[in-house]
Order: structure tokens, then sequence, then C-alpha cells
């Protein structure tokens, strides 16, 4: 039997941080055990903030050591970059033309940059690129291609999904069922608090980064994680902390109780707390951390699992494109 697909995308944006970890690649992982996995590097995602070769490189490197060291076993899944798959943009040029344009102006993040340059009284579409336009459209393409069952997402990426279903939906009522139309399965721990209380999030500039420093400068990092000024005899509110939220992320059950327990009775201080958080973050980290600087010393070893994802990939996707094509009519005719 055909074993459930799950695709997704992993933007290479910024260097991944816990809240990424918690938000999304933690349960890609889990679902990979499980599920035909396809994931990719999203490199022409990126492209529409990041306009920097040196940068998107640099970035690609990251993201795919970081998958790896985490756990990701390319063997196992089929792991690609996006880019490396060109299937995915002659798809996305099909879909174009069944996707109307009012509904790309509903996208949420198309409608928080107009809404922001409207609030800054400036021309609702200044310094918006037809990337971030058609970003909806090219992320139907990535899982379309894949005949994904699953699309594995944080939350903000929900609305992107339900898209993609859409799009697949009225292709198949267009021209005859040919796509295979997917389901969401969303992230339940899509956020934890950053550095200052807000959803972590590389925006605010409020993450803890998992590979980019060394165990003592995590320490010094979560030493100046913000929490009340309760004392520490004094009776906490646990759920209420920021901090508390990441130790039930990473901790293990049994130790959650038990420190929730302490903290609410008045019997751990939020320093301890920090040291726990610390101490069970790095412990978590100490194999990755050998594996990714393995990996980032060797862009070529990065290279060639890519590469050699690639190659699992495409004749999938060109598959997919033949079914497409007989579709829409492009194909040569059959003798
Ligand atoms: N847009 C996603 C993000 O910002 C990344 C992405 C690109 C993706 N293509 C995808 C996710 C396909 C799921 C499926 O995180």
């Amino acid at each position: 039997m055909r074993r459930k697909v799950s695709v997704t995308g992993i933007k290479p944006t910024g260097i991944p941080h816990l809240g990424n970890y918690v938000g999304a690649i933690r349960l890609a992982l889990r679902l990979a055990e499980e599920f035909d996995a396809c994931y990719f590097i999203a490199d022409y995602h990126a492209l529409n903030v990041v306009q920097e070769a040196k940068q998107l490189r640099h970035l690609t490197y990251e993201v795919a050591a970081a998958w790896v060291a985490l756990g990701l076993d390319p063997e196992k899944v089929t792991f690609y970059r996006q880019s490396d798959v060109p299937e995915t943009f002659e798809l996305f040029t099909i879909l174009t033309n069944l996707t109307p344009k009012g509904y790309m102006n509903r996208a949420h993040a198309y409608k928080a940059a107009v809404a922001r340059k409207e609030e800054l009284r400036r021309d609702p579409d200044d310094g918006i690129n037809m990337g971030l336009y058609d970003y909806p459209i090219l992320m139907a393409a990535d899982i379309l291609l894949f005949s994904a069952d699953v699309v594995p997402v944080g939350r903000d990426q929900v609305q992107h999904v339900e898209i993609a279903r859409d799009i697949a939906a009225y292709f198949n009522k267009v021209y005859g069922e040919t796509l295979k139309v997917p389901d969401v399965h969303i992230s339940e721990a899509a956020s934890i608090p950053g550095m200052d209380g807000r959803k972590m999030s590389k925006s605010y500039d409020n993450t803890i980064p998992l590979f980019t420093i060394s165990s003592s400068q995590l320490r010094k990092l979560i030493r100046r994680y913000i929490t009340d000024s309760t004392p520490a005899d004094a009776p906490k509110d646990a759920d209420q902390s920021g901090l508390f939220q990441i130790y039930r992320e990473i901790a293990a059950v049994e130790d959650v109780a038990r420190v929730r327990a302490q903290l609410v009775e008045g019997r751990m201080s939020w320093g301890v707390l920090k040291e726990l958080v610390f101490e069970t973050l790095d412990h978590f980290l100490a194999e990755p951390r050998i594996h990714y600087r393995q990996l980032i010393s060797h862009h070529e070893q990065i290279d060639a699992l890519l590469r050699a994802g690639a190659e699992k990939a495409r004749p999938r996707a060109q598959e997919v494109m033949r079914r497409v094509r007989a579709a829409i009519g492009v194909d040569a005719a059959s003798a």
C-alpha cells in the first residue's frame, strides 16, 4: 500500500531557533517516521526577502544542516532544494491561470503588507513584489507536485495550505480529477514565547538560537530571560510565565509536573528555573551540535545530500507533471 505523503517547505530566511524547533521541526520529524516525507528548502520562496546570493547560500546550508542534525534522515525521507526541482515552477505557471486575483488579495501575508503601507500613508503596493503576491500559488505548486496527503505547518501557514486545497479542487473541476487535495496538519505548539515574552520570532529579535551559540553563551542568554519580580520563596504563576512555557515544551512530562508544583508552592526561584531550562536544552542539543558542526564545515556534504534528494524527488514530480500536461492539453499526441 502507498504510504501517505507529508510535504513541507522550510524557508531559508533566518538561522533556526528554538521556536522553529518546537513549532515546526519537531512535528515534521515525528511525521517523517510514519509518512513518505518530502521536505525541502524553499529557496525560491525566500527570494522575496533574501536578495543577496551569499546570504541565501549561507542560510540554505544552515537550515539544511540544522534539520539533519536534529534528526532528519536524508536516507529515509526525500530532502531537497526547491530550486533543484524545476517542475515546481512549471506547475506554478499553470496554477497562476486557475487562481483568481481577488483570492490572492485576501491572503494574510499580502494583506498585512498592504495594511502596513496604508498605516504609513504610503502607496499600498510600495515595496511589494510579485513574489510576495504569488507566494501562495508557488506554495500550492510545491504541495500538489508531490500529491501531499498532509502538510504539517504552524498556524501562520494554515491559510496557505487552504489556498492550495482550493486551487487543487478548482483544477480538478476544470480539467477532471488530476491533483490530490491535501489536508492541513496544524502543529499544536505553533509558538513559544521569546526572550521578551512575545512570540519567539526572528522579526522580534527575541529568539534562542539552536546552533550558532556555544553552551556558555546559551546559559548567559537564558539568564537574561525576562521574568516577573516574584521573590525566590513566593508562589509563582507558572502558567503565565514564558520561561515555564519553554520548559514545558522541552522537558520530560514528569519533570514538568514536579517543577510546576515547586514554582506554584514557592519552592523554586526563577533563577533555578533558568538553570533547568538551560540544562535541559543544553543536554538536548549535545549530539545535534556535534553533527551540525561537522556538516556546516563540509558544505559539499550538504550539497551531495540535497542533490541525492532532488534525484529522488524529480521522477515523482515528472510523473505528476505528465498527468497535469495531459489534463491541460500540452502533451504530445500519442501514437
Ligand atoms: N511558506 C512556508 C513558511 O513560510 C514555507 C513553505 C514553502 C511551505 N512551501 C511550502 C510549507 C509547502 C509547507 C508546504 O514557513
